[in-house]
């Protein structure tokens, strides 16, 4: 049965949901409070057991591996300032994880970003999290399905129900019931972005995917699809034809930090997650919701 210790994060797109911010600043760079979302999703691998991890870049995104890098000047700046806290936060980061990365040349579609993967990853099981879906640090998602994976030796995907409405905005998954299983199911089809009326379901495939190595020939085999991308779900469609697929269904941590309203909602609750910035920040938020009326009485800052 796999093990699985490396992760791919693919962060070659050009973000165009995010511009003007992304014309220069990768997406994966997006402040949570004071972390860019990829030091998020790089923690929650670590936490699962990762080891390992590989972004997928693209020539304009030289930011995520230096954030990652030790600076020795900014090490030296803050010593000499006597920032101990700051020195040992820039320290332990440099630390957290063995980050390597390939290019991606052109944004050929998520799947051709995976595909980037198969030199680095070899003929091991790997997870792939996507910089968009941000998961909160308590989850235990990522977790359970490489759990999955290890004891199933089947590749295992995040799948979340979403109102039928918004299905066209994901891959949506037909799957069937595992006997004895409460949230591991089998997925017996895979569309992607498909009009509402067409979905199989509405479950939503979210980004975090753990993969047995055989995707690699899948995706080699997949044609460009929707949009003219290498699409992933095509890729996984395929291989759950051939080989099988198991997806988790889970119903709570996620942000879609690609979506403008749920990033502003993930700052805020990371915010008042933290003990120093709680009592500020609630207070900054009641302060608004009065001036909107949203609340009567007391008073006013
Ligand atoms: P998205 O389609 O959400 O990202 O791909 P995008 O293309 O950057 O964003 P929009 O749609 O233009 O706003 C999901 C993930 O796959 C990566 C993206 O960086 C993102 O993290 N990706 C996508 C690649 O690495 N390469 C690609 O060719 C396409």
């Amino acid at each position: 049965m796999p093990t699985v210790t490396k992760a791919v994060i693919p962060a070659a797109g050009w973000g165009t949901r995010f511009l003007p911010f992304s014309k220069s600043v990768p997406k994966e760079m997006l402040p949570l409070v004071d972390r860019p979302a990829i030091q998020y999703i790089v923690e929650e691998a670590v936490a699962a057991g990762i080891d390992d991890v590989l972004a997928v870049v693209s020539p304009h995104k030289k930011a995520i591996e230096d954030h990652f890098d030790r600076s020795k000047e900014l090490e030296a700046v803050l010593e000499a300032g006597g920032k101990d806290d700051e020195l040992a936060e820039i320290r332990a980061l440099a630390d957290l994880v063995e980050l390597h990365s390939v290019r991606q040349g052109e944004a050929l579609g998520l799947g051709h970003a995976v595909g980037m993967a198969r030199r680095h990853v070899g003929d091991n099981a790997f997870a792939v999290l996507l910089g968009d879906d941000m998961m909160h640090p308590d989850s235990p998602l990522l977790r359970d399905m490489i759990r999955a994976t290890e004891t199933t030796g089947r590749s295992t995907i995040a799948l979340m129900r979403v109102p039928k409405q918004d299905i066209s905005l994901y891959g949506s998954a037909a799957v069937e019931p595992i006997e004895g299983e409460e949230s591991l199911v089998t997925v017996t089809g895979l569309v992607e972005k498909p009009p509402a009326d067409e979905a199989p379901s509405d479950l939503a495939v979210i980004g975090r995917y753990v993969f047995t190595p055989d995707i690699f020939d899948h995706i080699e085999r997949t044609p460009p699809g929707r949009g003219g991308e290498i699409q992933l779900t095509d890729a996984m469609a395929s291989l759950a034809d051939d080989a099988g697929v198991n997806g988790i269904v889970f119903e709570t941590g996620r942000y879609d930090v690609g979506n403008k309203t749920d990033y502003v909602r993930a700052v805020l609750e990371l915010a008042l997650e933290r003990d120093d910035l709680r009592d500020d920040v609630l207070a900054v938020v009641t302060d608004i919701a009065r001036r909107e009326g949203l609340l009567s009485g007391g008073d006013s800052a």
